[in-house]
């Protein structure tokens, strides 16, 4: 396989990881003032973890206003009362405590709080005209890897998919990943969020290799780099190992801690790449059915992989991502329909369905998804082969019939099993 030769990465200026992390939490903050705007989830306000942390800011000085009338999707117009009420409170810094929602809106709020609406301005890429207020992003959840990387995404009413903002100034200031914060969240949360994580991971790893362009702006989303080579490999293993024993058996803190790490680690790696097909096809398909975007993307995956097996060069890259799933198959292409299977059996294992079907998407319904998913061309032209709508008609046709032709043991957990064991012993 060849590796990349260039790369460019945007990152928090910190980031801490660990059991405990949340204790540094008063030391970054302090870095930027005293007055606190924590923008958290909404079921957290009964959460003793997080009455704890504010209490625990209160106590060293904060002056600190919670606003957590954060609506799930995130329509504009709750941005926009959130960025009134920040306005008139005046933060010195944005804390962020919750999951992708919470965290892409107190990116947003700080956005419109900062330099105005409408948000319609910036949608798309590199229309931020500069930095926002400081954001300190602590994430609950494990997927979205939102605490790194440099896009909100939001729902418009006056659009048929989700749409994303992009620009290296919405990348928090300082990220604290504490998995503590993981280990009470409902066994769907879990498995969706972290699915999503593989997907990040392996769409960042498979994602082709642009020709770097140094003497202009240069794209937010760079295609893939030196620095995904390392990293996404490394989620996948961890996301492979840990995320169906952390579905199983929540209260297992290794589990949470290798699932915390891994949706770390693939969201500075996609988002320094971006991701690709499996994205594009879920952001119509989630708004069609209103389903996760985790289920979506968690769901399309095998189907995007076996399409790309068509490419020689993308099947010694999913080989990778096959090896680092436990295949120990001889040659590249076994080790490529093996990263398939695994991946499917990981979603049946923890609850991601395997059909468009069985989320309600009619044959009919095809083409317009396919037409909708090809409007995402950032995310198409990064994919490992060429994705014309047709080739994705066919994607769309594949997982709607829940046609997985390298996947013989997609019910088995066996394999998995016997992996988590081995990593544990
Ligand atoms: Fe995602």
């Amino acid at each position: 396989m060849t590796y990349g030769t260039a790369g460019t990465l945007r990152l928090p200026t910190r980031i801490h990881f660990g059991f405990g992390a949340r204790a540094q939490l008063s030391e970054v903050l302090r870095l930027s003032g005293r007055r606190v705007l924590a923008i958290v989830d909404p079921f957290l306000n009964d959460a003793p973890i997080f009455a704890e942390t504010i209490a625990g800011l209160k106590a060293d000085g904060f002056d600190v206003a919670v606003y957590s009338d954060i609506l799930p999707e995130l329509p504009i117009a709750s941005l926009d009362a959130a960025a009134a009420f920040a306005r008139r409170y005046g933060p010195d810094v944005v804390l962020a405590v919750g999951g992708g929602s919470a965290l892409d809106a107190a990116k947003l709020v700080g956005l419109l709080a900062t330099h105005g609406g409408p948000l319609s301005r910036y949608y798309g890429e590199n229309l931020v005209p500069g930095p926002s207020l400081p954001l300190v992003a602590v994430p609950t959840t494990a997927g979205t890897g939102s605490e790194v990387t440099p896009v909100a995404v939001v729902s418009d009413p006056e659009r048929e998919t989700k749409v994303g903002i992009s620009s290296p100034y919405l990348i928090p200031t300082t990220a604290i990943v504490d998995p503590e914060f993981t280990m009470g969240a409902p066994r769907s949360v879990t498995a969706f969020a972290g699915i999503d994580a593989l997907v990040h991971a392996v769409e960042s790893f498979t994602a082709v290799e642009p020709e770097p362009s140094w003497d202009s702006t240069l794209p937010v989303f760079t295609g893939r780099n030196v620095f995904s080579d390392v990293m996404a490999p490394r989620a996948v293993e961890l996301l492979g190992t840990s995320l169906a024993v952390a579905v199983d058996d929540p209260g297992n803190r290794r589990a949470r801690q290798e699932v915390a790490l891994g949706s770390l680690l693939a969201g500075i790696s996609f988002g320094a790449t971006g991701t690709h097909l499996s994205h594009a096809l879920q952001y119509p398909i989630g708004a069609a059915t209103k389903t996760p975007h985790g289920l979506g993307t968690g769901m399309l995956l095998p189907y995007v992989l076996q399409a790309c097996l068509a490419d020689a060069g993308a099947v010694e890259r999913i080989a990778v991502v096959g090896g680092a799933l436990g295949s120990t198959a001889s040659t590249p292409d076994a080790r490529a329909r093996d990263a398939v299977s695994s991946i499917a059996a990981l979603g049946r294992a923890i609850g991601v369905p395997a059909s468009l079907e069985e989320i309600g998407i009619t044959r009919r319904q095809l083409p317009q998804l396919a037409e909708l998913a090809s409007r995402s061309a950032r995310l198409v032209a990064i994919a490992p082969i060429p994705a014309p709508p047709a080739l994705l008609l066919d994607i769309l046709e594949q997982a709607h019939a829940g046609s997985l032709t390298s996947c013989t043991s997609c019910t088995s957990r066996t394999s998995r099993t016997s992996r988590t064991e081995r990593s544990d012993s």
